[in-house]
Formats: structure tokens, C-alpha cells, sequence
């Protein structure tokens, strides 16, 4: 019983989110050598090593060189058991990132010095905002020429509506880059040459009274500097507040640099210590407890395809109570049928793995024979939980998808439904245009390819693909309103669910703009928000 409450106690489970190149793979690489998982650095996925965290799964996936889907990267560092989620950017950015981050208890969000918040931060950040999980910013490549610290902050405050505290702040960058000053410590770190090589190193310590020794170290004009910029940050800054952090409202921030080891391990550990264990998650009316003893999951993401022989799929569960045995029998409360899980895995580094258990806070990969769609809940046989289903995300990018041999009507129709059932794509339809012709939304464009690839091996047919310009999307949210009664320009179009809700896609958010300015009384809703229910 003991073990069982502290294995769940020392589980934080994480995604790291970042615009692509503001450092993620350099960081979560330092992680893991930290955590003695990887002997040297730059053994993750890496465009050097093109090793990928799980390779093989899809023919295009090798194709391109790039690995769709998230992985789950599991280590143990002083005690803890940590579960890192990617979230994959680049081309492979599709709705599996976002789904991602509903199975992560925080987030460790990695920003660019030079350049502050990106467009795919923002996208990701927003996700994490709507559960108010926990934040905690790295802000990295302080070796390099950077945007004064006070600026990032502000903006970070500014854009996101979050309170900042620096938890360390830096002295110098790039060239002049001298280290980072610990407020709790009081004391300077300072980065020297030592720090470029990619051993793990600890800095050298010196309080910041001890006038003379940091003269010495960084120099009197970054001394001074560096005292008015503490006596600012004291006074002006918001006040630590662990219950703030750990609603997401306020995001303790860290300088540093990942390439050269500087600063990552006391972030790891100040993190882990302000992070929570496992969260409870609301199923309907009911708490789910993560310390009740009774396993339950939900199905956050659904892969398909990985090994093409079998066209199975793996279903990825996080585990939200409880302790999983590998062979028990479970219930899957959508399908009302029980079932053994009889091949668990998990994902490390290049390899998957077997397991015979895991606990609260883990994610397991389950091979599906087509059962579970994305937000199932799986849980012991004689309990009834409905965990919240996982938003739909609102698509970026549209296209018009036409068969092309009508003789294939029916495979079309089959293949792009089942497709859309697992969260691959969205389809919509253009009111009075038959079956044959479809609006596909998708979050990432890698997954248009997906999509022909599959329908042509999977279901035998070709498909013409006209990528359209649009690029947002909002329900009509009047009820009574006649969509054709609408003054729409080019920029605009009405598409339906498959429901029969009347929705507008726009080239822009100048296009909404417009729309609203030549339709007096109309209403529209955010996309996201508002299909959450829906999607339970
Ligand atoms: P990502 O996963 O967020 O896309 O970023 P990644 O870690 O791959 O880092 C992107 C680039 O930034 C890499 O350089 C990496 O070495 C570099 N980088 C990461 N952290 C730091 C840092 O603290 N300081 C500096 N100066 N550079 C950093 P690259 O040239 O694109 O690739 P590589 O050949 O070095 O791997």
C-alpha cells in the first residue's frame, strides 16, 4: 500500500512545448542524461542522429524523415518517475499535439531568447490555458545575443494574461554571458568556459554581498547591473506564490542555456519540486482521484497504421487512477465490454517496450483492433466513468477532397468517415453538394498526406485534393439564422457539420471582422470551446 501511494506521489508527468528550434530536443536530451537514461547527449531524435523516438510505424513517416505521432519518454531522476510528452512540431504539428497536452499535468514551455514568443508557443500555450495546468518557462540560448529579460517577461505577461516570477535571472548574454543569479539563493551561478562542453557540470556559487569575489567573477559594470536589476525585480515583480503557480496563473520563469548544460539542472529540480504528482480528473460529476486504487484511463490519441501487415492501431491511455496489470481484465466503459490489455507498452528513447504494470500519471499504448475512439475511458470491471471527452481542436487548414472514381463511392464515404472517427481529420460538408465532395479541416497539413495515403492504401481509392485558402473557423452560434440570408464574400464560406451545424470558415481574422461588420446580429463561437461538450 505504501509503494503503491508513493509510486503515484513521484510520478510528473510533463509536455514540453516550444516553437520548433527554440531548444526542446537540446533540453529534454539534458533531461534525460541527467537522469542517466542516455549516456551523451544527442542521442534523441535528432536531425543529426535521425534516430527517432519511435521510428517505423508509417511508410510516409519514413519517407519524409520526421516521426508523427507524440511520443512518451519515461526516466527516473532523484526519486521521481517522469513521463515527458512530446509535442511534435515542424510539419508533423496536427491535432495529436494538442490532444497531447490533455494527458500532461504541466507543461515546461521553452522560449528562444533572441525571439520570445513564437506562433507555435502561442498556439500550444493557449491549449494548457484552457485546463490551467501549470507553466513553467525556460528561457533559453542565453549565450546568444538576447532580448533584454525584463521585455520577455512583459510580454510573456502581457500576451498570455499570466503573472511571471524569474526564479533566476541572467547576467549578460551572448559573447557576455556571465551566468544567472538564483533569487531564492541569493547567490551567482556563473557560467565560464567549462560550460561548453556537454558533461554535466555545476556551476561555482557566490553570494551576491560578497562584492569583491563577484567583481572577479563578472566584472564591476555587470556587478552594479546586475544589484539594480535584483532591487527592480524585488519590487516590482509579483510575489512567489506555489498555489498561483499551481493553477497556471502565475509561471515561474528560468534563464539559461540547454547546448551548454547551463542552468538545466537546477530548472529540473526546482521544477519537479513546485510540479505536482498526478491530478485528479473529473469524469462527469466524479473526481477521479489518482491514489484511489481502482485503474482508470482515458484514450487520449489513437495511431493508426503502425504496422501496416495487421493495420492495427495503438491507442494511447493515461492513466488516471490507480495501478495497471498487464493481462488483468478492464472494462471499456464506450463499448461496454471487457477486455485484457495483453500487450501494454510503453514508449522510451528508440524503443517500445513491453510492461507488465504502471501506475497513476503514466501513459500506456495499447494495441486496437478498432475499438476505441479518442476519449474512451477504460476502467475496472463494475465501475461506470465517463472521463471528459478530449476537445475537438479548431482546424487551420481546409481542402476540398473530391473521389475520383465514382465507382468507389461507398470506400470513399467508409474511409473518410472512419478516418474523421478517429480524430484524424474533420470533414464538413457544403450544404446541397452530395457525399462525393467534402470540406476536410485539419490542425497540421502533414495530415492531408495522411489522408491520401491512407484512403489510397488503406481503402483503394484516389482522391483529388484542392487545398483552399481558409484559415479559421466559428459556428454560427443564432439559432434561427438562415445561413443564406448571410452577405458573405470570398473570404468567407458556410460549410455543416455532420450534425447539420451551420459554421463559417475565414481566410483571416480580418475576414471575421468583416463578416460581423456586414452582418449586424451575428453571432459566432469560438470553435474549440464550443464543441468541448460535444465531444464527450
Ligand atoms: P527544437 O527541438 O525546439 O526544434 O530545437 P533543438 O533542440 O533541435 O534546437 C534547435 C537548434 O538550437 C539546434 O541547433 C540546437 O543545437 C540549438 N540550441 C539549443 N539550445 C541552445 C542554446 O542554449 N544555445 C545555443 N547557442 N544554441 C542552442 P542546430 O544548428 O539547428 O542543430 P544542431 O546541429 O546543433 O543540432
Amino acid at each position: 500500500m505504501e509503494d503503491f501511494k508513493n509510486q503515484i506521489e513521484r510520478r510528473r508527468t510533463f509536455a514540453i512545448i516550444s516553437h520548433p528550434d527554440a531548444g526542446k530536443t537540446t533540453l529534454t536530451e539534458k533531461f534525460l542524461l541527467y537522469g542517466g537514461a542516455i549516456q551523451t547527449a544527442g542521442s534523441v531524435k535528432g536531425k543529426q542522429t535521425d534516430k527517432h523516438a519511435v521510428s517505423d510505424w508509417m511508410d510516409l513517416e519514413k519517407q519524409r524523415g520526421i516521426s508523427i505521432t507524440s511520443s512518451v519518454l519515461q526516466f527516473e531522476y532523484d526519486g521521481y518517475c517522469i513521463n515527458i510528452l512530446d509535442t511534435p512540431g515542424h510539419q508533423d504539428f496536427s491535432e495529436d499535439t494538442y490532444r497531447t497536452l490533455m494527458a500532461a499535468d504541466s507543461a515546461v514551455m521553452v522560449i528562444d531568447a533572441a525571439k520570445g514568443i513564437e506562433p507555435q508557443t502561442r498556439k500550444l500555450f493557449k491549449v494548457c490555458a484552457m485546463r490551467d495546468i501549470p507553466i513553467f518557462t525556460f528561457i533559453n540560448k542565453m549565450d546568444r545575443e538576447a532580448r533584454d529579460p525584463f521585455d520577455l517577461l512583459d510580454e510573456l505577461e502581457h500576451e498570455f494574461g499570466i503573472g511571471t516570477y524569474a526564479m533566476n535571472w541572467p547576467i549578460g548574454c551572448g559573447q557576455n554571458f556571465k551566468g544567472v543569479y538564483d533569487r531564492e539563493a541569493r547567490a551567482v551561478l556563473s557560467f565560464g568556459d567549462s560550460h561548453r562542453g556537454r558533461e554535466r557540470i555545476h556551476g561555482v556559487d557566490c553570494d551576491i554581498s560578497d562584492t569583491e569575489k563577484l567583481d572577479a567573477m563578472i566584472g564591476e559594470r555587470l556587478r552594479k547591473e546586475l544589484t539594480e536589476q535584483v532591487e527592480l525585480l524585488d519590487g516590482a515583480s509579483f510575489d512567489f506564490d506555489l498555489d498561483a503557480v499551481r493553477h497556471g496563473k502565475l509561471s515561474p520563469v528560468f534563464f539559461g542555456s540547454a547546448l551548454n548544460n547551463f542552468g538545466v539542472e537546477p530548472f529540473l529540480a526546482a521544477f519537479l519540486k513546485m510540479t505536482t504528482s498526478p491530478l485528479p480528473r473529473k469524469a462527469g460529476d466524479v473526481t477521479v482521484d489518482p491514489f484511489d486504487e481502482k485503474f482508470s484511463a482515458f484514450v487520449f490519441k489513437i495511431q493508426a497504421n503502425m504496422n501496416k501487415a495487421h493495420r492495427d492501431r495503438i491507442a494511447f491511455m493515461r492513466i488516471a487512477s490507480g495501478k495497471f496489470e498487464r493481462g488483468k481484465e478492464y472494462y471499456h466503459v464506450q463499448e461496454d465490454k471487457s477486455f485484457r490489455l495483453s500487450q501494454p507498452q510503453q514508449m522510451m528513447a528508440s524503443e517500445r517496450e513491453v510492461i507488465d504494470e504502471a501506475y497513476a500519471g503514466d501513459i500506456i499504448g495499447v494495441f486496437d483492433p478498432g475499438i476505441f475512439s479518442i476519449g474512451d475511458t477504460v476502467c475496472e470491471k463494475g465501475q461506470k466513468l465517463k472521463f471528459q471527452g478530449i476537445p475537438v481542436f479548431a482546424p487551420e487548414h481546409f481542402a476540398m477532397v473530391e473521389q475520383v472514381d465514382s465507382m468507389k463511392r461507398k470506400q470513399f464515404a467508409k474511409g473518410m468517415n472512419q478516418i474523421a472517427q478517429e480524430g484524424a481529420i474533420q470533414i464538413f460538408f457544403e450544404p446541397n453538394s452530395g457525399l462525393e465532395r467534402v470540406v476536410v479541416g485539419v490542425v497540421g497539413v502533414l495530415q492531408f498526406e495522411v489522408l491520401e495515403y491512407r484512403i489510397k492504401n488503406e481503402y483503394g481509392c484516389d482522391l483529388r485534393r484542392t487545398d483552399l485558402p481558409y484559415q479559421e473557423i466559428r459556428f454560427i452560434k443564432n439559432p434561427d439564422l438562415d445561413p443564406k440570408t448571410l452577405k458573405l464574400s470570398h473570404d468567407t464560406k458556410w460549410v455543416q457539420d455532420f450534425r447539420g451545424k451551420n459554421l463559417l470558415i475565414f481566410t483571416s481574422e480580418w475576414a471575421i471582422r468583416w463578416v460581423l461588420e456586414d452582418n449586424p446580429g451575428l453571432e459566432l463561437e469560438e470553435f474549440n470551446r464550443g464543441t468541448e461538450a460535444d465531444a464527450q
